[in-house]
């Protein structure tokens, strides 16, 4: 699938259907979240793959954001010593949320390129999930990625034209003309 494909048409899935995510489709995600680009290649990040129907069900308690019921959640976590260590205070606290990010948006783009849908939900009791998933200190909760056979097509919600919000060698300089 060509990649601008992907980045237009994929769109957040919040009703799956029961159906399994196949293992090597996993894989590919979670191959796919790694090769995005790092902020000195520190890769601070954490992948926890959540199938087990009882602890999807507990971490949907805890997350107002999580709608649908995909047969699969990836925890995406930034490990904040590593990222000390490596990157001093800016690698920990703006670095790994950012590289998190980006292997997030990977994430999206593989599962859509395989016919998956997915939705990032970022409202969830970090404490909670932390706990439910035996999360140890240094270690943050960052994004949670759904991921199921997609049961709706959403329409593409509104996105702010270029005119509006593009600029030329200065702020507030179109970039392009009306
Ligand atoms: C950082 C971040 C956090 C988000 N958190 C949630 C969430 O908690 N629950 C949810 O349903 N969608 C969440 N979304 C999805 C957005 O609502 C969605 O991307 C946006 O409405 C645009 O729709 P689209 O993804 O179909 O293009 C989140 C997206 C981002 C980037």
């Amino acid at each position: 699938m060509d990649v601008f494909e992907a980045i237009k048409n994929r769109r957040s899935v919040r009703k799956y259907k029961p159906e399994l995510v196949p293992k090597d489709l996993v894989q590919k995600i979670l191959e796919a979240a790694v090769r995005a680009p790092s902020a000195s290649n520190i890769q601070p990040w954490n992948f926890i793959v959540i199938k087990d129907r009882k602890v999807l069900d507990m971490v949907r308690k805890i997350s107002p954001g999580y709608f649908g019921d995909a047969p699969l959640a990836i925890l995406v976590c930034s490990d904040k010593e590593r990222a000390y260590k490596l990157g001093g205070e800016l690698g920990r606290d703006y670095l790994t949320v950012a590289d998190c990010a980006l292997a997030v948006q990977n994430m999206l783009l593989a599962a859509y390129a395989s016919g998956l849908g997915t939705c990032i939900v970022k409202s969830f009791s970090s404490t909670a999930i932390k706990h439910i998933l035996e999360i140890p200190d240094g270690i943050e909760p960052e994004l949670l990625v759904i991921v199921g056979y997609p049961d709706q097509s959403p329409k593409p919600p509104l996105r702010r034209p270029l005119q509006e919000i593009a600029y030329l060698n200065r702020y507030g300089e179109k970039y392009f003309e009306k």
